[in-house]
């Protein structure tokens, strides 16, 4: 068969707009909503999307006045939605700075088991001085030891998932022996940040270790993406940043030994769509028209590190920004977003009228038709493996994509009519890791 795109949803209450929560039509409380998320993945599943996904932070992430920020725990939320879907895999964020592997590693374990092999992490360092004093600290620690701290993170994780071989449980109700001790070990990590025992106390679940997904595109975050993930999520604005992108990563991936067809990259895409551009054209307008820009401005200032108050809404950005060096939250979005600030000579109000749409996604207004011409043009110029998509607004966006986009990828053969497979690996074409017990033992017992 053909190669086949992959699609992610990112969920996000209301939709990727931040004014979408003002239209006529949206639920304001959508964010706190079971019966809504539920809404949306069911769509989702139906059109046959690979996975739904939910951000997060351990944080109020914006002005609480802004738009809806209250945010359900995402692996929580997910169980739930396991319970209301089949097959659609559920990808759910979480930092390797604010927890610890032990618990991290057993949670996604445990929503692999309840959602029959369908659990996905979102790796995440977490970039922030305001999350790292929700957990005693001062400060947030250096990019580079966030980073650090990562790596050993999911060495411990995957190490736990791989602590019970996979034929360890028996249940033989004859002997009465329900798993067998010598298929289970303990991993006895000892690094400069963690210090774990194991094993963990789940058996190995149906893909051994959930989907690594991740999104850092600094050098760092990219070392981290080509040694660990297999779907990485991006935030490219243009076809040449997006296939520079690729074109890197991909390399980076058989660099560090592994195969590149296993590294999935899914760059945004925020599609605005309507039966005609016209038509497409007055939802951006109406939405733009919604931002409310002391709120915009207050969070652009944060992320490129100045005074709010030198941000004037009808001039360009001031020359004399902090380098990215100086930046030790999320680096390549600050260079994206002051790279495009340059390149388009846009005014501080334009600049955020274009980030209200995607914070530096590509943002796609059109017809069903141009939208998926664009998708299917990254795709076959090497710009991506498939999509994340950023409905500016939800539910409808989602309905205009899965009703309108998603049948015309499937006449043309880019995307699949029904599921073939029943995890999230099998989703993505990624293999199931092997369990690593079995060959420990016999190597010991050489
Ligand atoms: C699609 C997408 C989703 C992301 N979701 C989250 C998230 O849920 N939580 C978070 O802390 N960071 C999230 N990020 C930010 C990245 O993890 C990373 O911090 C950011 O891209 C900066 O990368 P860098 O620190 O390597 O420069 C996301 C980024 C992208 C592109």
């Amino acid at each position: 068969m053909s190669r086949q795109l992959h699609l992610n949803l990112f969920l996000h209450d209301t939709g990727h707009h931040e004014a979408s929560w003002r239209l006529p039509e949206s639920d304001p409380h959508a964010n706190l909503s079971l019966a809504a998320h539920q809404h949306l993945a069911r769509v989702a599943e139906d059109a046959k999307f690979d996975s739904v996904f939910l951000a997060d932070s351990p944080v109020l992430w914006s002005d609480p006045g802004r738009r809806p920020s209250g945010k359900l725990e995402p692996t929580l939320l997910l169980a739930a939605l396991a319970a209301g879907t089949s097959r659609i895999g559920l990808i759910a964020t979480a930092s390797t700075s604010y927890n610890e592997p032990y618990n991290l590693a057993r949670r996604f374990a445990s929503l692999d088991h309840l959602s029959g092999g369908r659990a996905g992490w979102n790796i995440v360092t977490t970039a922030g001085a305001d999350a790292a004093r929700n957990f005693g600290l001062d400060d947030q620690p250096l990019h580079r030891t966030r980073y650090e701290r990562a790596d050993e993170f999911l060495e411990v994780a995957t190490k736990l998932w791989d602590s019970w071989a996979d034929d360890a449980v028996v249940a033989d109700k004859e002997s009465g022996i329900h798993a067998r001790g010598d298929r289970v070990r303990t991993i006895d990590h000892r690094g400069a940040f963690f210090r774990v025992d194991g094993p963990l106390n789940l058996p190995r679940s149906p893909q051994a270790h959930p989907l690594l997904v991740q999104a850092g595109s600094s050098e760092d975050g990219k070392e981290f993406a080509a040694k660990w993930a297999e779907a990485v999520f991006t935030a490219q604005p243009t076809l040449a940043e997006s296939q520079a992108f690729y074109a890197d990563l991909k390399r980076r991936a058989a660099a560090a030994g592994r195969d590149p067809d296993h590294v999935v990259i899914l760059p945004g895409i925020v599609p605005v769509i309507g039966d005609t551009e016209a038509e497409a054209r007055e939802l951006d307008a109406e939405l733009e028209r919604l931002i409310a820009p002391q709120y915009a401005v207050a969070t652009l200032a944060h992320t490129l590190r100045v005074d709010p108050e030198r941000l004037a809404l009808d001039e360009p950005l001031p020359d004399d920004l902090p380098p990215e060096e100086e930046i030790e939250g999320a680096k390549s979005r600050r260079t994206l977003i002051v790279d495009w600030a340059r390149r388009d000579n846009l005014t501080v109000r334009q600049l955020i009228g274009r980030l209200g749409g995607g914070r530096g996604h590509r943002t796609f207004t059109g017809t069903p038709v141009q939208v998926a011409d664009t998708i299917q043009h990254y795709f076959s110029h090497g710009a991506a493996d498939g999509f994340n998509i950023m409905p500016a607004v939800l539910p409808s966006g989602l309905h205009a994509f899965a009703e309108r986009v998603v049948p015309i990828l499937q006449e043309r053969g880019l995307f699949r009519a029904d599921y073939e497979g029943a995890t999230l690996r099998e989703h993505y074409g990624l293999p199931r890791p092997a369990s690593t017990v079995h060959s420990v033992l016999e190597g010991a017992a050489r």
